[in-house]
């Protein structure tokens, strides 16, 4: 599932993210490389200890946990801490599969679903589509900032070069509580279905109130917590 989260962040918080940004100093990107995807990376990082980045990752978790269709669609366990990365011109990332284990600290975790939260506006810059693989094709994604991606930690993935101009991202993996990508889709396409319904004929509806307790059913079944 590809699931595309608008406005994550305002305009407003975007412009502030970049000022903090900004006055950042950046290092290689390859410190959170795995050893094949070290060989196809090129692109700059916040370190992942820099304080004001990790005062920037906390709000946008803090607007995640506030926003319903990345709940629904990342089903999150934990959160890794959001990182910050930039493609200035002739950088890029060749095809990779992310790590499938992370460290936040002592804490590990598996990576389940994959997030960008585009920093810069797509007419400021040219290339950098993140293209996403799946059973269906490629997919090229470039979106406003503000915006965020989101899509299975398992797909083939890469930045295309940025040849004009500057892509800045916040990026993040999170574990999900369920771990097979279908049955999250199952999942997902089913809240979506139910909050639709419940918007035509109302909450207190009794096939609504159904489907509700079917869907946290399926949920107990398909997750660990
Ligand atoms: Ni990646």
């Amino acid at each position: 599932m590809l699931a595309h989260i608008e406005q994550v962040l305002t305009k407003a918080e975007v412009a502030e993210f970049r000022a903090v940004l900004e006055a950042q100093d950046w290092v290689d990107g390859r410190v959170t490389a795995g050893s094949q995807s070290a060989l196809a990376k090129r692109n700059l990082q916040v370190p992942e200890d820099a304080p004001a980045a990790r005062a920037l990752g906390e709000r946008v978790l803090g607007a995640l946990g506030r926003n319903e269709t990345f709940i629904s669609a990342a089903l999150p366990l934990r959160v890794f801490p959001p990182l910050f990365n930039r493609y200035d011109e002739g950088m890029g990332f060749g095809p990779h599969i992310d790590n499938s284990v992370r460290f936040a600290g002592p804490v590990r975790f598996r990576t389940d679903v994959s997030c960008t939260l585009f920093l810069t506006e797509p007419e400021d810059y040219d290339g950098g589509e993140l293209v996403i693989e799946d059973t269906f094709g490629e997919h090229a994604v470039k979106l406003e900032a503000g915006d965020m991606i989101l899509y299975p930690a398992t797909s083939r993935h890469r930045v295309e070069p940025v040849t004009r101009g500057s892509r800045w991202a916040a990026f993040f993996w999170a574990q999900s509580m369920v771990k097979n990508e279908p049955d999250r889709q199952t999942l997902y396409d089913l809240d979506q279905a139910i909050r639709a319904l419940s918007a035509q004929v109302g909450q207190g509806d009794a096939s609504v109130i159904t489907l509700s307790g079917v869907y946290h059913n399926l949920v107990r079944r398909f997750g660990d917590a």
